[in-house]
């Protein structure tokens, strides 16, 4: 079989100068039909998500329900992946090159698409990480110009402004949240009470990865514009979770994960930066003309895995079919499913909202008088089911994250799970 696909990339990149392999959508992704739009109640309509199950290489024996760490591919991803990857062994530098990478413009268009972004605005790279990383050193700050971010930001974040106030000397002035909070006003006034006239950029946190939370990212951003403050979101969780376009968020900078909830091969990411801003912002890595108001000066990594990137598509391909609003229904149902069938027994508490506007697929428990760790311990030992275990700040609890493949059925199972701890 290989062999004939092979003639057949070999025969269709010459004819159409791209690797052109994309199969249709309806036999990449069997049993799934593009036209759902007359389904109704999707989000507890569980034929159709044991159909979308049937896309990916679930486990059927081990319940993941840490899809905040890192989402699975689906399986057509995984085929692509496995594909370009030998044919890119045969002759790395010309498929990769000559043909895998004439795919890079439809996907980024398509990537623009979901995101609701103009496709030069979008940069393809490996990881939220490398994204929010690039705005962060990529922006010229003078000593005693005043970063705005919160405690419960990422790591990575959190250490790379940490590296700037040490080299530059710029001031790092932290928020402190008490989560969850269903209250605008006072999220908003958390960051925007920390605002002074040395003020250049505030940090925010689509959905904070400990807990779930959502934070009002529009409302703090357009209070830092109105005060000439720059605005950069983190959108790692909230990305083909949430359902929204990155303007819908008024920021300047965002960046995410593709290997979360777009479910892309492991190792890719997004990076949008509003136009006008493209300019001003170092690349990370050397490019011809680190100066330039294109995009594409932040992808000149050097060599680093094409059949990686392009493989993406497939995964595009099934957020596009199964859709980003069908999707966060989907994903607030499940949420909702389990935390409120274990909301009242004793001891547990909930460490993230239940309602729509604060929270989605992320849900985070605690149960009084027991470590997190013990807990995420006995779900795996005694259940298989996969969580982890949270201590940040003051998010003392276990999170839970379900993606499109979990089924309420995983997730009767995680309540007798806690049932039987309580
Ligand atoms: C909020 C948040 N931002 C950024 C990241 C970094 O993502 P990555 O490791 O894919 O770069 C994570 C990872 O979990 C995260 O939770």
């Amino acid at each position: 079989m290989f062999s004939s696909r092979r003639s057949f990339i070999r025969h269709t990149a010459a004819l159409l100068g791209s690797v052109a392999l994309h199969q249709n959508t309806a036999s990449a992704f069997p049993g799934l039909s593009p036209d759902y739009s007359g389904l109704k109640d999707a989000a507890s309509d569980e034929d159709f998500w044991r159909q979308v199950r049937m896309a990916y290489a679930a486990s059927p024996t081990m319940i993941n329900l840490n899809n905040g760490g890192v989402c699975p591919m689906p399986r057509a991803t995984m085929d692509a992946l496995d594909y370009y990857n030998r044919m890119s062994s045969e002759a790395p530098s010309y498929y990769m090159w000559r043909i895998l990478d004439q795919d890079r413009e439809p996907l980024r268009e398509n990537l623009a698409a979901i995101a609701g972004a103009n496709p030069d605005e979008i940069s393809i790279n490996r990881n939220a990480t490398e994204s929010l990383n690039t705005v962060i050193f990529g922006l010229d700050f003078q000593p005693g110009d005043e970063v705005v971010l919160s405690k419960y930001d990422y790591p990575n974040m959190i250490n790379a402004w940490k590296q700037r106030e040490k080299r530059d000397g710029i001031k790092l002035v932290w928020v402190d949240l008490e989560l969850p909070s269903e209250d605008e006003e006072y999220l908003v006034n958390a960051f925007v009470s920390r605002f002074t006239d040395k003020t250049r950029l505030v940090h925010i946190t689509h959905m904070i990865n400990w807990c779930g939370q959502v934070l009002p990212v529009r409302k703090i951003a357009e209070a830092a514009r109105a005060r000439g403050i720059e605005s950069l979101a983190d959108a790692a969780h909230s990305f083909a979770v949430l359902d929204y376009k990155i303007p819908d968020l008024a920021c300047d900078y965002w960046g995410t994960s593709l290997h979360k909830f777009l479910c892309g091969p492991i190792g890719t990411g997004m990076m949008w930066i509003r136009k006008e801003k493209i300019e001003k912002v170092w690349p990370l890595l050397s490019a011809p003309e680190p100066r330039s108001a294109d995009i594409r000066k932040f992808e000149n990594l050097g060599t680093r895995s094409f059949p990686i990137e392009m493989a993406l598509g497939y995964s595009v391909d099934l957020h596009n079919l199964i859709g980003s609003a069908r999707k966060s229904e989907r994903l607030h149902y499940l949420k909702r499913y389990w935390m409120s069938r274990v909301k009242d027994l004793p001891g547990v508490k909930l460490n993230t909202s239940l309602k729509h506007e604060w929270s989605c697929a992320i849900g985070n428990f605690s149960i009084e008088g027991q470590k997190p760790g013990d807990i995420a311990d006995k779900l795996f030992q005694k259940h298989k089911i996969h969580t982890v275990a949270i201590e940040w700040e003051q998010i003392k609890g276990v999170r839970v994250t379900p993606n499109v493949y979990t089924t309420t059925d995983d997730l009767d199972k995680l309540v007798r799970g806690i049932e039987g701890m309580v």
